[in-house]
């Protein structure tokens, strides 16, 4: 904690100790009045006077409909039609850091299909000794791993390269999930399909495709193929939904999203990278010069505000506001978080809910004590290998603005005195 965090939490402790030796009847600016009696606490209410439902009402839950605005939502003018499209984490109604599949953003190139596990099959082919072909109950024969991952659309924030544009942390950087991946390591079925996993590997590739109509072909370098990639068949506990890849979807750790191919169907070791549309035309970045860079596949450290935002305005007067975001890294581990009020210009360290999970959302928190005045709200990412989230004009001027992809620069919110939030750009 800094000197100034711990000035602040100890402010905080005495306000709050001020409001119980007021007898409960203020509990501070904005927060709810004891004072009168609060039929919510003295009447007998109306959900307590009967029975609610049983257990058989609902065999597989969803959320209450109070919450039915904490959806996936897409943005209509951004693709032509809705099945080679995108939509948005609600990242600004959740918190933690796992997120539910059934609002974790989508994307798809030829929409998402329906694939029974009977029919399922993953082939390995080329150079390996034994190319295989595994069912789905074969895959679910070999040793298991359990990991927590984050995977981000390369084109997340790509909206954004030129300005300001999209309102919500939703749009801006909801192309993204963490969730909690059961499977197989992609080594072990290599090992299976004869494949040579020591020695001199760096000229051997992979190319994975999927079995949608797009196929989504990318290439791997072997490298990376042994070491931490997985065959999932589980996330968060339970089957892969439908439009995550059911049954079975590669796990790419730190990589762009666009690698972790979905309704996994053939995995060919090869010699060289195959230059597939997903890897030349797509996902390079075109900078200043018109010169484009490729197998750009890690993400770099990245952090937002998810709330106050704009979705997630401040609702409450002045006094204690609980500011909070996420961060995350494709190298490793979040090592801190930054919080600024004042568009960049002083810098207060966030705390981190939880120590840094390598290749996994951190979720923070900076608890302030808020006077009411409007702020320019940023986040800026440390991570365990010293990198800095950089600013949008640091990396504008590497750069350009020709990109689409891997935008993580520090993202801006302008919160008013009302409590609405706007997305600005500072400089
Ligand atoms: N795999 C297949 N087979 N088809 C696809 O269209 N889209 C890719 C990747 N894997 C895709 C795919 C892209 S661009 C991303 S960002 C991630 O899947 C998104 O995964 P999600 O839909 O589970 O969020
Ligand atoms: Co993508």
């Amino acid at each position: 904690m800094t000197a100034d965090n711990q000035k602040k939490g100890a402010s905080r402790r005495a306000f709050l100790k001020g409001a119980v030796a007021a007898g409960g009847a203020v509990a501070g600016a904005g927060m709810t009045r004891a004072a009168e009696p609060d039929p919510l606490i003295t009447e007998v209410q109306e959900w307590a006077s009967g029975l609610g439902e049983g257990v058989d009402a609902t065999p597989y839950g969803m959320p209450i409909r109070f919450e039915d605005d904490v959806i996936r939502r897409n943005v209509e003018w951004l693709t032509a039609d809705t099945i080679s499209s995108i939509n948005f984490t609600p990242i600004h109604a959740l918190d933690g850091t796992i997120t539910p599949q059934g609002c974790a953003f989508e994307r798809h190139h030829s929409g998402a299909i329906e694939l029974r596990k009977e029919d399922y099959r993953l082939m390995i082919n080329g150079m390996v000794d034994k190319p295989m072909i595994f069912t789905y109950a074969d895959l679910e024969r070999f040793p298991r791993e359990n990991h927590v991952y984050f995977c981000e659309c390369a084109a997340n924030t790509g909206m954004e390269w030129a300005g300001a544009q999209l309102n919500g942390a939703q749009f801006t950087h909801g192309m993204i999930h963490n969730m909690e991946y059961s499977g197989v390591p992609l080594r072990t079925l290599l090992t299976e399909a004869g494949m040579e996993t020591t020695g001199d590997l760096s000229d051997k590739w992979i190319y994975v495709e999927g079995a949608d109509a797009s196929s989504n072909g990318r290439s791997i370098p072997m490298e990376k193929a042994l070491d931490d990639v997985l065959v999932a068949f589980k996330a968060n506990g339970e089957a892969l939904r439908k439009e995550h890849g059911y049954p079975v979807r590669l796990v790419v750790p730190g990589w762009e999203g666009n690698m972790w191919v979905k309704w996994l169907r053939r995995i060919e070791v090869l010699d060289g990278p195959v230059e597939s549309r997903e890897e030349t035309s797509k996902y390079t970045d075109t900078l200043a010069n018109g010169i484009s860079r490729k197998w750009t596949w890690e993400m770099d450290a990245k952090s937002v505000v998810t709330s106050p935002s704009p979705q997630s305005p401040i609702t409450h007067g002045p006094g204690p506001l609980v500011i909070t975001g996420l961060a995350w890294s494709g190298h490793g581990k979040i090592t801190r978080v930054d919080v600024s009020t004042d568009g960049g210009k002083n810098w207060q360290q966030a705390r981190l809910a939880a120590e840094g999970q390598s290749k996994a959302l951190s979720r923070f928190y900076l608890e302030i004590d808020w006077d009411g005045s409007e702020m320019l709200l940023q986040s800026r990412a440390h991570d365990e290998t010293g990198y800095v989230q950089p600013t949008k004009d640091e990396l504008r001027e590497i750069r350009g603005e020709n990109s689409i992809y891997h935008n993580n620069c520090i993202q801006t919110w302008w919160v008013k005195e009302n409590g609405e939030a706007e997305n600005v750009e500072v400089s």
